[in-house]
């Protein structure tokens, strides 16, 4: 049961998630209170995972819209299964049909295909747990798509001009990202619980990197969040979010690596920097700094 949150906190663990006190109020808040979680923060800083964490611990579906420019409503919320339409035209014509009974065996639950909006709210699709709802990336999509967004949001409920209103029976969980490439609206922020996630302090980032690590040593696992804490504080285009942090540890696993030097950072840059610049700003005396600092020089 998460009734407090501090379970909530260690439930969110056990599913492999490390939040702070702060985030897991808010998500604890959003839980209790049916309202929308705004997730803000740079690349790789855990947002999209929070969603795929809640669905493992609430034992609930995971619904997905992943969001980009021209997301419109017919791949987002429903659409008609055309050529099923057709066929289904042509024998209604020879039984000859009329007008109202055509259009009301074509407009049908039998020809509506429901995308991940619908999905997530039409009580025909879902059992007893409510789903979760990840809008991913939201500030990719058009304003014009925000502004659909927001109705839903407000009343959790969809008019098919064909069939009329679906209304969730119990609201689901909904979590929106954002990388922050555009402001988003104020009206949609407000209906949602908002939180910004910063790159994590040393001692998290550790703790992630130990929980989302099997088999790394702890001397390891030091070294690798030194440096990349030490990277976020150079002037970097793209510093490492903590997805790179995993993915280093990862990349040093597999090559063997039970040290950070410097000709290892040196060889393993790509897995951290995805920016020429960036990696060329790395490269060279500030390797040899970072290679220092892995082993705890201040
Ligand atoms: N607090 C955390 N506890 C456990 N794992 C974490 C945490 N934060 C980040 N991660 C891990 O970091 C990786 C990146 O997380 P995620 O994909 O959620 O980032 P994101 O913020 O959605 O990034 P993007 O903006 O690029 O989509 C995932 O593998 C996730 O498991
Ligand atoms: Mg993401």
């Amino acid at each position: 049961m998460i009734d407090t949150i501090d379970s909530l906190q260690q439930s969110l663990l056990a599913a492999g998630y490390l939040a702070g006190r702060d985030l897991a109020t808010i998500i604890f808040l959003a839980l209790k209170m049916g309202k929308p979680l705004f997730l803000e923060g740079e690349a790789g800083v855990g947002k999209t995972e929070v969603a795929k964490t809640l669905s493992t611990m609430l034992g609930a579906k995971l619904i997905r819209l992943q969001c980009y420019e021209g997301l419109d409503v017919r791949t987002a919320v429903y659409d008609w299964a055309y050529a099923r339409q057709i066929l289904h035209l042509r024998m209604l014509e020879a039984t000859g049909a009329g007008r109202a009974e055509m259009a009301r065996e074509l407009y049908s639950r039998e020809f509506l295909l429901a995308r991940p909006l619908l999905q997530a709210i039409d009580p025909a699709a879902n059992d007893a747990a409510r789903p979760v709802l990840l809008i991913d990336e939201i500030d990719r999509a058009d304003e014009e798509f925000e502004s659909f967004l927001l109705e839903l949001l407000s009343d959790f409920q969809i008019t098919i001009p064909e069939l009329g209103t679906i209304r969730a029976a119990q609201p689901p969980v909904v979590v929106v990202t954002s990388n922050r490439t555009r402001e988003v609206h104020d009206a949609l922020k407000r209906r949602c619980l908002y939180h910004w996630i910063d790159y994590p302090p040393f001692e998290t980032e550790y703790q992630i990197v130990l929980l989302k690590s099997p088999g790394i040593s702890a001397q390891l696992a030091v070294q690798v969040t030194r440096v990349v804490q030490e990277l976020r504080r150079a002037d970097l285009f793209k510093p490492p979010g903590v997805a790179e942090t995993l993915d280093w540890a990862a990349a040093l696993m597999t090559i063997g690596a039970t040290e950070v030097d410097e000709a290892v950072i040196n060889d393993t840059l790509g897995v951290l920097l995805k920016y020429q610049d960036d990696a060329q700003r790395v490269q060279g005396a500030l390797t040899r700094d970072l290679a220092k600092r892995a082993h705890g020089a201040r």
